[in-house]
């Protein structure tokens, strides 16, 4: 496909933290691969200067660049804008979504999406209302190799029948040395490890055990405990539990220490007749994955090149949906949203971390 026939994306971004810098990296990255065109025509930050330094780190090359708004408003009502990405923390994910629909524009929000079930069918519902394309920024899921892994286990049936997982993302965030205003410290903002890390565990639970989350109607039994610093968790392990056919899911997550190495294996996948291991930096960014039988002999070793962080894939599949005139995405649909939101607003209930809302 010619670059002219690619779909074409005006991304306004609010927020230049952390996710946001990776995410407009990876927007302006050449890549021959590409399968859509984005442009990133505005960005919104606390700070006119805070901005413009965001831009000057993170994409000098752009020419023109993007506009740069002190406050999020403008970016919201920005008409050349056809998307807003948010990349705030939890606790604004709900008002910053809202905020972009009325303005009629489609939402690309980072996960976790809202600080519970409750707050995402709230904001699906007006998106509904408004006619836009709303999806959960769950990177990981677009991954050609997640893609790759999902058709070893489910459609090859490499390892037979998959009857128990492990997923793990662990990072050493010493959150006791964090100011109280931090988003992983300040319980307003969603913090703690469940909806920032664990959440990608329960979705390595979640890809190994179910085939086909758009049919697939069972909904695992949760069984959680969680390390509690005041308000906030900062350990997890969430149990999924299959009852009809008894197979589990072992998620967890810690603020406490980080694995040795950069490249780790976080995951490992049992079945019937042999296991997978997947390898990463973490587990929201998977590099490979390991097929081994059940003596642990035959490894087959799939890995695909990753240029830059690997958020575009994601990028290129909205503005597919966009262009096709899809208001969500088939890889990360809303009821998906809905259904990890419900698992994790369970495990926070038997767990016991709470947040202001939520009273
Ligand atoms: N960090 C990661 O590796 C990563 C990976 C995937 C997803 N995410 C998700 O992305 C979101 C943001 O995470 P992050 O790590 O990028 O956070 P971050 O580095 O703390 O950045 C968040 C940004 O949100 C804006 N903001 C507005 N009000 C804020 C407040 N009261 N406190 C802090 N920031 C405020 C700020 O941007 P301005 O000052 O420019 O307005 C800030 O830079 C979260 O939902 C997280 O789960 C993070």
């Amino acid at each position: 496909m010619s670059s002219s026939s690619l779909p074409s994306l005006r991304w306004g971004l609010v927020g230049t933290g952390q996710i946001s810098s990776w995410f407009v990296a990876d927007l302006a990255l050449v890549r021959p691969n590409a399968k859509a065109k984005h442009i990133i025509a505005a960005i919104g930050s606390s700070s006119k200067e805070k901005g413009e330094a965001f831009v000057k780190r993170w994409i000098p090359q752009l020419s023109p660049g993007p506009k740069v708004y002190a406050g999020y408003d403008a970016v919201y009502h920005a008409s050349d804008v056809d998307i807003v990405y948010i990349g705030t923390p939890h606790g604004f994910h709900k008002q910053h979504c809202l905020y972009a629909i009325e303005a009629g524009k489609h939402v690309l929000c980072e996960k976790a999406f809202a600080l519970n079930a409750r707050e995402a069918k709230e904001v699906f519902a007006a998106a509904q209302k408004k006619g836009v394309f709303v999806m959960e920024a769950m990177w990981t899921r677009f991954f050609p190799l997640v893609h790759q892994l999902h058709r070893v286990v489910h459609e090859e049936k490499a390892i037979g029948d998959v009857h128990r997982v492990f997923a793990d993302l662990s990072l050493d965030q010493n959150i006791a040395s964090l100011d109280a205003d931090s988003r992983l410290k300040n319980p307003a903002l969603g913090a703690g490890t469940l909806l920032d890390i664990c959440i990608y565990s329960i979705t390595w639970g979640l890809l190994m055990l179910d085939a086909d989350i758009a049919t697939e109607a069972e909904r695992p039994d949760i069984k959680a405990v969680q390390t509690l610093s005041g308000p906030i968790d900062v350990a997890s392990t969430v149990l999924l539990f299959y009852p009809s056919t008894g197979r589990h899911a072992i998620c967890t997550s810690t603020a406490m220490c980080k694995h040795s190495g950069e490249i780790d294996v976080f995951a490992r996948i049992e079945g019937t007749l042999g296991y997978i291991t997947v390898e990463g930096v973490s587990a929201s960014c998977p590099t490979a994955f390991t097929v081994y039988d059940k003596a642990g002999g035959s490894a087959r070793r799939f890995t695909v090149p990753k240029p830059g962080f690997g958020l575009y894939w994601e990028a290129d599949a909205v503005a597919q949906d966009i262009a096709a005139g899809r208001m969500e995405s088939a890889v990360m649909p809303r009821v998906e949203t809905v259904r990890v939101l419900e698992m994790l607003d369970e495990a926070r209930r038997q767990g016991g971390a709470q947040f202001p809302i939520d009273d």
